[in-house]
């Protein structure tokens, strides 16, 4: 696992966007794009670069990692709202070429099958970014999911829909499941780039890197990844030896 520590959470958007832009510019790019506070400073960054004209993204796939069960693509909370919203409608993505699960499926079974199917017609993902839940969930895979899973529908655990609650109305307005790339898909990318800011953080990130490789802590699997960077600003990585 490699290591790239900055002050605070500013520089750790540029540095991940940094990456982002060194990736994009490698010949045929499947990435997997995660939604979430940690990853929009990184997309905002990306922005202005494009803005720069350093970035073209008419070539670039992406598969997203999750979006909330039952959903509308249109609700301003769903996953396919933030990624038009953070990054889609600003640069030149072909939208044939971006993947999100259907949150309003009705064959959720069918759903997953083919959503993994598109990933390996792409030839797999080259690139995924992660963020990282306080429970040390990755996706939506949250604590004691089965490390064997592809994409999946979960029930989301207690502390999830307490965190995500700051985006809703309600605690109750929060969907309860959510579609996810299982461990195994995430496993299966060539290369993970995992960001983390903050306190909050401190404790998920220490058990992914120092505890024991189980499904009660979902990234700690990322211990058996070949090519992970942690890409984290100093108050995530307190309590970690570096
Ligand atoms: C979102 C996702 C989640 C988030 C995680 C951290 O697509 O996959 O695993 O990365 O919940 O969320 P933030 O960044 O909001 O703390």
């Amino acid at each position: 696992m490699r290591f790239i520590i900055t002050k605070n959470y500013g520089d750790m958007s540029k540095e991940a966007a940094k990456v982002f832009a060194d990736e994009m510019a490698k010949p045929n790019c499947v990435f997997g794009l995660a939604t979430g506070a940690t990853v929009k400073g990184m997309y905002q960054e990306i922005i202005k670069m494009y803005k720069n004209h350093q970035l073209d993204f008419s070539k670039l796939i992406t598969f997203n990692l999750d979006e909330y069960y039952p959903i509308h693509p249109n609700n301003e909370n769903s996953y396919h709202f933030f990624m038009k919203e953070h990054l889609f409608r600003h640069v030149n993505i072909c939208n044939h070429l971006v993947h999100i699960p259907n949150g309003l499926a009705n064959d959720i079974e069918k759903e997953c099958v083919s959503y993994d199917d598109k990933i390996a017609h792409f030839g797999g993902i080259d690139v995924q970014f992660l963020g990282i839940g306080r429970n040390g969930h990755i996706g939506f895979n949250e604590p004691n999911i089965s490390f064997e899973a592809r994409t999946h529908i979960v029930k989301l655990d207690s502390k999830t829909i307490e965190d995500n609650s700051r985006f809703f109305n309600s605690v109750e307005d929060v969907p309860k499941y959510a579609i996810s790339m299982g461990i195994k898909t995430i496993m299966d990318a060539k290369k993970i780039i995992l960001l983390a800011s903050g306190a909050e953080k401190r404790d998920a990130l220490y058990e992914m890197i120092y505890g024991k490789i189980s499904p009660r802590l979902p990234a700690s699997i990322l211990q058996l990844h070949k090519d992970v960077t942690v890409i984290a600003d100093q108050d995530a990585v307190a309590r970690l030896d570096i």
